[in-house]
């Protein structure tokens, strides 16, 4: 048999599953997931969300359930969704103290004082007409006002004891007036996680169903990046650590590999990246027609986002994926 006469044999460091396991640069652990939970009003609820088999809109009660599970299996922390009794154009629901968040964070806390809780800190799941903001005569959203009821959101949210507010909006400012909102009330302690770089995407659309917000007219596109730019990322990147941000995060994560990428080296603190629902969905919708393998292409993902540089990982796949790890 000839051989060919080969400097270079990368193959060798894969000839066996020990060998591949000891040389892999990059591995994922279950503290390092968090797991987005939507919560809504009621009791003993669990409703199905048709377009993301296996998610849940919770009632508090059984939510507690569900994230005893999440903590057994070793997932990082939770980041709530909050569906309101009742949506007004202002999203008044989201400074009630006895809302469906500020209660859930409380009966969270109660439960597993050690869970890291995040908020997800959002009009669009409060207001009636489904835009992230409060909205102008003309129907634009107002940057300045949309930013000052955040701030006072985020100071409610802190004292019903969530660790973590996370200012999904994407309004200019947001995170240098929720810090300091968050200072002046004494919740010095209480973290900001920024979604840094969020582009207007298509893969959001099952998210809509889950909580409820489908925008009753127009689109994100004016608050949202357009995913046509990159330098823009690093500004807003940039901006937000100026602006005190803890974490900041990117999303959807798939399809921002490249900047995940670009930002690793420039942000000095933790990157995270949003594997959002419709990354979710179309994979488990794929393996419901047995086209792919669930496990293999969710562990697929989940590796390839955090090798292009985000620590921590949000993903609907947390609790699974954590199961999955520890086996
Ligand atoms: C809204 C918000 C969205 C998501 C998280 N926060 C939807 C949107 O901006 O349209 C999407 C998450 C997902 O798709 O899983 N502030």
């Amino acid at each position: 048999m000839s051989r060919l006469a080969l400097a270079e044999r990368p193959r060798r460091l894969r000839q066996s599953a020990a060998l591949r396991r000891m040389v892999a640069e990059t591995r994922l652990s279950p503290r390092e997931l968090i797991y987005p939970l939507f919560v809504r009003p009621g009791q003993d609820l669990a409703r199905p969300i048709s377009s993301m088999p296996g998610q849940y809109q919770w009632s508090a009660d059984r939510l507690v359930g569900e994230v005893a599970r999440a903590v057994a299996a070793g997932v990082g922390a939770v980041m709530l969704f909050g569906i309101p009794a009742a949506k007004d154009p202002a999203g008044s629901a989201m400074h009630d103290p006895a809302g469906v968040v500020p209660t859930a964070v409380r009966r969270l806390k109660d439960a597993h004082p050690d869970l890291v809780v995040m908020v997800d800190l959002c009009l669009c799941d409060y207001t009636d007409h489904g835009h992230c903001g409060i909205l102008t005569p003309d129907g634009r959203v107002d940057n300045d006002a949309t930013v000052a009821s955040l701030a006072a959101a985020a100071v409610l949210f802190a004292e019903a004891g969530a660790d973590v507010v996370a200012p999904s909006d994407m309004m200019d400012g947001r995170v240098g007036a929720i810090r300091s909102a968050l200072d002046q009330s004494g919740h010095l302690d209480t973290l900001v996680l920024s979604y840094a770089v969020k582009y207007a995407s298509g893969f959001y659309a099952p998210f809509r169903e889950a909580a409820e917000n489908r925008p009753q007219f127009g689109d994100r596109r004016g608050y949202q990046m357009d995913v046509a730019n990159a330098r823009e990322a690093l500004r807003e990147a940039r901006l937000d650590m100026a602006e005190g941000a803890d974490v900041l995060m990117v999303k959807p994560a798939l399809s921002s590999l490249d900047i995940l990428a670009r930002l690793a080296p420039m942000v000095d603190r933790p990157l995270a990246a949003y594997q959002v629902s419709g990354e979710y969905s179309q994979i488990l919708a794929a393996a419901q027609c047995g086209w792919l393998d669930e496990r293999a292409a969710a562990l697929e993902t989940l590796l390839a986002i955090r090798r292009a540089g985000a620590q921590l990982i949000l993903t609907y796949f947390a609790v699974k994926a954590a199961q999955w790890l520890s086996e």
